[in-house]
């Protein structure tokens, strides 16, 4: 069960009614920015996550020990959006463990020829070992199209924001604000697949995957360590919005730049050039009997 530590309930209605009423005022966006608490549903380990008031922010700990981890989905599911969390990872050997946040629709009623899912994956290291951030996207139910990075600071110490943009023209993927990676829609007209039609949730989660997760699998969970956890906090969701005029995000023209200003092109460019330790679409010897996915070669 949610624990709810040494916080009257008033205390946190009246916390939350600032916060909406701040976050009202400061966007015309309207950002939701409620309670963790309020916001998001334990999907999984309901004993193995606790929510609890850090100062005064809401946070949730997910835990992974020997039996099995944890996870969260927000209560809502939206049709694009801009998805902010923040978050601060398992903390020194961390090997084995694989910490995540992405937008999934619900899964059981979906099959999985209608799978889509924006992935980021933190998977952990040895002490004193960097992070790898793992990133994938599925459209209908296929997926392989990794690219990885290298975070250029310790994730285990702060917390860092991590975002992913959904509009009808982009995905992209931003830390602490800098772009790092961005899936276009190249058009279904061309082959080229974009989750366009179902509703994601934002979701996150914390499991063990020492089967392939750290160094390809030669290092596993160092279970002496147990148990492990991640936090997670402020997840904000602010709905897409159209350029004036138009009705909703989807019916935006495609030749309309609106969704362009999104994306900052050199930014993604530098993050790439200086962050990036695998692309997909870089691996000429994976693809070299099928030939590389259609996306690769559009831009
Ligand atoms: C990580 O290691 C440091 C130094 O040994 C220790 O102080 C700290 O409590 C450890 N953190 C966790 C989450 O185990
Ligand atoms: C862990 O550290 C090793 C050595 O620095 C590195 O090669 C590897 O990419 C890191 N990340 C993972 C997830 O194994």
């Amino acid at each position: 069960m949610a624990l709810l530590p040494s916080s009257s309930s008033s205390s946190r209605h009246h916390r939350m009614l600032l916060a909406l009423s701040m976050a009202i005022v400061a966007s015309r966006s309207a950002v939701v920015a409620a309670l963790m608490y309020d916001e998001v549903e334990i999907t999984w380990g309901q004993d193995h996550s606790f929510f609890y008031m850090d100062g005064d922010v809401d946070t949730l700990a997910l835990c992974l020990d020997e039996t099995h981890g944890s996870g969260f989905a927000s209560k809502d599911a939206y049709l694009y959006g801009r998805f902010d969390v923040d978050i601060m990872l398992v903390a020194n050997n961390s090997a084995g463990t694989v910490a995540t946040f992405y937008l999934m629709p619900d899964g059981d009623e979906v099959p999985w020829a209608y799978h889509d899912e924006v992935d980021l994956e933190f998977l952990g290291n040895e002490t004193g070992q960097p992070y790898t951030l793992h990133t994938n996207v599925f459209v209908n139910g296929v997926g392989g199209r990794e690219q990885q990075f290298r975070l250029w600071f310790d994730p285990t110490t702060d917390f860092h924001t991590y975002s992913i943009e959904w509009n009808p023209k982009h995905i992209i993927i931003l830390v602490d604000g800098t772009p790092i990676r961005a899936y276009s829609n190249g058009g279904a007209a061309r082959g080229m697949a974009f989750p366009t039609w179902q509703r994601m949730r934002p979701q996150g989660t914390l499991w063990n995957a020492d089967e392939w997760a750290t160094q390809g699998g030669r290092v596993k969970t160092d279970w002496t360590q147990a148990p492990f956890y991640a936090y997670y906090r402020n997840l904000r969701v602010t709905p897409c919005a159209p350029s004036p005029g138009v009705a909703w995000c989807g019916d935006e023209p495609p030749e309309s730049p609106w969704f362009d200003r999104s994306l900052d092109a050199a930014a993604l460019r530098k993050a790439q050039a200086d962050h990036m330790i695998y692309d997909y679409c870089a691996d000429l010897k994976r693809f070299k009997d099928k030939g590389l996915p259609k996306e690769c070669n559009a831009n």
